[in-house]
């Protein structure tokens, strides 16, 4: 596509005819390293038993494959978080192969192995108190991992352990010209991709004993637990720019994380294959789900049944840890100690944003703003689009639309609210733009394989590729974003990173060819899915460097991999406005978060096409309880803000969104337990109920925490839901009615337009907020008020984390408020549940509602600092609902509610 092509693209429509646009990815095969693993024969590789050497990091050992003579180094490590790492490389290669880095987040501290036995034909090292073992078998060769002497995980069962050596180019004339196997170069439609290391790819096959429920490897427009892939396509792990994507299908998105999760009743694993190349995912249930009947796995006998796996990546080396869990929450664990903790997002970003391409100008962010406050709508930020830019000069305004930039924001930062601008990974080639010129002089783009810089089309037309890869091409970048150099910008503007996949549009799968160059030489095939990660963390380090380090970022990026949960949110990218693309958002948004990738959304309405008022109505519903939540819209869509529609869509958006803003107290402490201790805030019922078999396959209702259940109507016209229950010894209490349903039971419930299923469970405690104002910064001045949900034994738990919402004074001088409320008959505490933090607000708890209690107490007393004072209560026996009113006991200190 030339430059006219891409302007008249820009101009005219963004929607691009469906199956046209189809055509331009790549199916399992048109991949030459997928054919070729799949169509060679196991090859038998032997260990060199005798070449095992044990050292401070763990073992390692030669493996060998008599025909070829190829030699690998096999290494193993345990890992003092709890995981176990293997690593396959060449011996001797002739060049050093590609090990990703940055995205671990430091030297992981290993165990110290011993042998533990010596076989005839195999070896066996152990670590620690001897619970797991590794068992490497020499011809061929195996390797198991043992927990408690059971066989959990097998690498190379069936020895599809494939790995193409790098090689000397071949003589030109020969072998390049008959070449069709894609060893040396490839085509695909127009495209030709010349491979300057050859066939360079590896694969392994990787066997998970008794586990029948695999998850993970987003991001695929598909169901939460991975589909057996025999005689289908497999799970493609490679960041592209999908626009509209299909729904139920394995093509790669936007980002990928190669983490996936297994669990069975008593036990959760991950297996993190650490490749940023293009990688392939095939999954085998057993017995084979694809022969029989569809669906959530049946019990099936206990010796059988395994998942069996098998990894492709086009390049790098073999790098897999195993994450031992052995429960969900553990496992969630021992990923973020290898990758980072989910950044704690400032306050507001959890809050509702505004967005559509485009606001056209000034006048019209302010009277959308407006619109917000003229019909009582929290929201928290306005978005710009790429028009806002002159030319799509990212870095700049333009002139006759946004003129005034910092009055723009003043005026918005008023009212205690943010600006959110567009900056993507293409610049347009302009010699009389000073950015353009810098980053060129200074060596910033990417390259093609002839050191010539890239040019490709995006949305300016002819555009160079920052190469984000580079340290200081990150540092230079960032700089851009100090308040000096990003004229027009103030402390309330945050970014967007999007189309960096990077988005190419005259590129191969409407990407940046794979025979481009990064710094260090790398081609871009080694590292194709970091793109979008490095581009975050640029960005991230622009916003930190602009405060000096004080303030939090907020970015938001399309493209992701492993370890961007480290950097801010991402969102699923071009979605649709049907009832299938919202109803799909909750599988692709569960898939994230058990990934790392806690603040994650989709576009509510969808992206794409006009949205029926009832469907924009269960879009908002369904948003307000994921974890990023934004509205936007295609430039070619007719507008669509909340009140456009009438009162009564007007009312149930309103509803929503102030639902979200009250709640806002639970998901910030939900976002600090995932800041600290790596538990996602929204989990599939699995993580919570990791004992209950019809739970594995449920995507259609989640948690939010452990305390709140919900179900978001996805579907047109009804009259009723079901809801399946979980937990057989649960109490789960409609939020809506305080009517209390029990553990593993369906129940029905009516659905009207305002309908939007939520319970909270037995046990739990869950603050809110009374009120929630205009914006998050209001939410201050509205009191807290507890609801406390009894479970059997009338008993229940719950958290509450506040700081200032905005620094990192939380961190750094521990500014900050971390309460336990503890319910047991008889009463209520609130204590600390850090010493650690001290932090002043004025937030005071004025009603505790407490559900499940059985009988009218005679006496309420509260207990603070040495007074013992009686309040008022209101009982309703019908609801067993308890109201303690007009309390005003403050958040931070300790106080006891007694009842008697
Ligand atoms: C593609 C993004 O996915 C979409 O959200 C955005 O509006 C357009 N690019 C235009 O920037």
């Amino acid at each position: 596509m030339n430059q006219q092509m891409a302007e008249d693209k820009e101009e005219t429509t963004s929607v691009v005819p469906e199956n046209e646009d189809k055509q331009k990815y790549k199916t399992s095969e048109h991949i030459a390293f997928y054919r070729r693993h799949k169509l060679r024969q196991a090859v038998k590789y032997c260990a060199l038993l005798d070449s095992l050497v044990l050292t401070q990091k763990g073992a390692c050992m030669e493996l060998f494959e008599p025909k070829s003579k190829l030699r690998l180094l096999l290494q193993v490590n345990a890992i003092k978080n709890g995981s176990m790492r293997l690593m396959i490389d060449e011996v001797h290669p002739i060049k050093e192969r590609y090990q990703v880095p940055d995205v671990l987040i430091g030297e992981p501290v290993h165990e110290h192995f011993r042998v533990a036995e010596k076989g005839m034909d195999s070896v066996t090292i152990t670590w620690g108190i001897g619970l797991y073992q590794v068992r490497i078998y020499e011809c061929p060769f195996k390797l198991e991992l043992l927990c408690k002497d059971e066989v959990t995980v097998t690498f190379n069962p069936d020895g599809r352990l494939f790995f193409e050596p790098l090689q000397e180019p071949p003589r030109p004339g020969s072998a390049l010209n008959q070449d069709h196997t894609g060893l040396w170069q490839e085509t695909f439609g127009q495209f030709v991709d010349i491979k300057a290391n050859g066939p360079s790819s590896v694969g392994l096959d990787i066997r998970l004993h008794e586990f029948s429920n695999v998850y993970g490897i987003p991001e695929h427009a598909d169901n939460l637990r991975l589909k057996d892939t025999s005689g289908g396509e497999p799970y493609r792990l490679y960041n592209l720019d999908v626009f509209a994507y299909d729904i139920d299908s394995r093509l790669g998105l936007y980002g990928s994380i190669p983490l996936l999760l297994a669990h069975k009743c008593n036990s959760t694993i991950g297996l993190f294959w650490l490749n940023a190349s293009e990688t392939l995912v095939d999954v085998q249930y057993t017995p084979n789900e694809n022969e029989g009947d569809e669906g959530p796995p049946v019990k099936r006998s206990r010796k059988v049944h395994h998942t069996d796996l098998h990894w492709i990546s086009e390049s790098g080396m073999i790098d897999c840890f195993v994450l031992l869990g052995p429960s969900p929450s553990q496992t969630f664990s021992q990923f973020a100690q290898l990758t980072g903790y989910q950044a704690l997002p400032p306050l507001f970003s959890l809050g509702y944003h505004q967005c559509r391409w485009n606001y056209e100008d000034e006048a019209d962010v302010k009277s959308v703003d407006a619109g917000f406050d003229l019909h009582n709508i929290p929201y928290d930020v306005i978005w710009l689009d790429i028009e806002h830019t002159d030319g799509k000069r990212y870095f700049t305004w333009d002139p006759k639309r946004f003129p005034s930039p910092v009055g723009l924001q003043k005026h918005i930062a008023e009212k205690k609210r943010k600006l959110v601008v567009i900056s993507d990974p293409h610049i347009k080639v302009d010699p009389s733009w000073p950015f353009y010129c810098e980053a060129k002089d200074g060596g910033h783009f990417v390259r093609d394989r002839n050191g010539t810089v890239y040019t490709g089309t995006c949305w300016p037309g002819e555009s160079s590729y920052l190469d984000f890869s580079c340290p200081h091409t990150r540092s230079w970048y960032a700089r851009w974003y100090s308040f000096d150099m990003y004229k027009g910008s103030t402390e309330s503007l945050f970014v967007w990173n999007d189309m960096n996949e990077p988005s190419v549009f005259s590129g191969p799968e409407q990407t940046i060819p794979k025979d481009t160059i990064h710094h260090g030489g790398w081609e871009h095939r080694e590292l194709h899915n970091l793109y979008g990660f490095y581009q975050h963390m640029a960005t991230v380090e622009g916003l930190m460097t602009r405060s000096g380090g004080t303030e939090r970022p907020f970015v938001l990026s399309r493209s992701f991999f492993a370890g961007s949960q480290r950097l801010g949110a991402v969102w699923t990218g071009d979605n649709v406005a049907t009832l299938e693309y919202l109803k799909i958002s909750i599988p692709m948004l569960l898939s994230l978060s058990v990934a790392g990738i806690a603040f994650c959304g989709a576009d509510v309405g969808g992206f794409v096409k006009d949205p029926e008022p009832e469907l924009l109505v269960r879009w908002y519903q369904a948003g307000a309880f994921q974890p990023f939540f934004r509205g936007h819209s295609d430039k070619s869509t007719k507008r669509r803000e909340p009140w456009l529609f009438g009162d009564a869509v007007t009312t149930a958006i309103r509803s929503a969104i102030e639902q979200r803003y009250c709640l806002l107290p639970y998901w910030y402490t939900l976002f600090y337990l995932a800041h600290t201790f790596a538990q996602p805030p929204i989990r599939p019922l699995w993580v919570e109920f990791p004992e209950e078999e019809r739970t594995f396959a449920v995507d259609s209702q989640y948690m939010i925490g452990s305390a709140l259940l919900v179900c978001p109507v996805t579907a047109a016209g009804i009259k009723e839901i079901t809801i399946s229950f979980p937990g057989s010894n649960e109490l789960w209490y409609d939020v809506h009615t305080a009517l209390v349903y029990r553990g593993y039971s369906d129940q029905t419930f009516p659905v009207t337009l305002d309908t939007v299923p939520l319970f909270q469970r037995g046990g739990t405690v869950v603050p809110r907020r009374t009120g929630c104002g205009s914006c998050t910064a209001d939410l201050q001045q509205f009191p807290i008020n507890l609801t406390v949900a009894l479970d059997h034994k009338g008993c229940a738990e719950g958290l509450s984390y506040q700081d200032d919402g905005h620094s990192f004074d939380y961190r750094d001088i521990k500014k900050f408020s971390f309460r336990r409320f503890l319910m047991k008959p008889g009463g209520l505490a609130c204590r600390s549940a850090d010493e650690d933090g001290s932090f002043s607000s004025e937030c005071l708890v004025q009603f505790v509602v407490i559900l499940g209690m059985r009988k009218k107490p005679s006496e309420v007393t509260v207990h603070t600092s040495g007074f013992q004072i009686p309040v008022n209560f209101q009982y309703e026996e019908a609801f067993n609902k308890l109201t303690i009113g007009d309390l005003d006991l403050s958040m931070e200190g300790d106080w006891d509610i007694r009842i008697q």
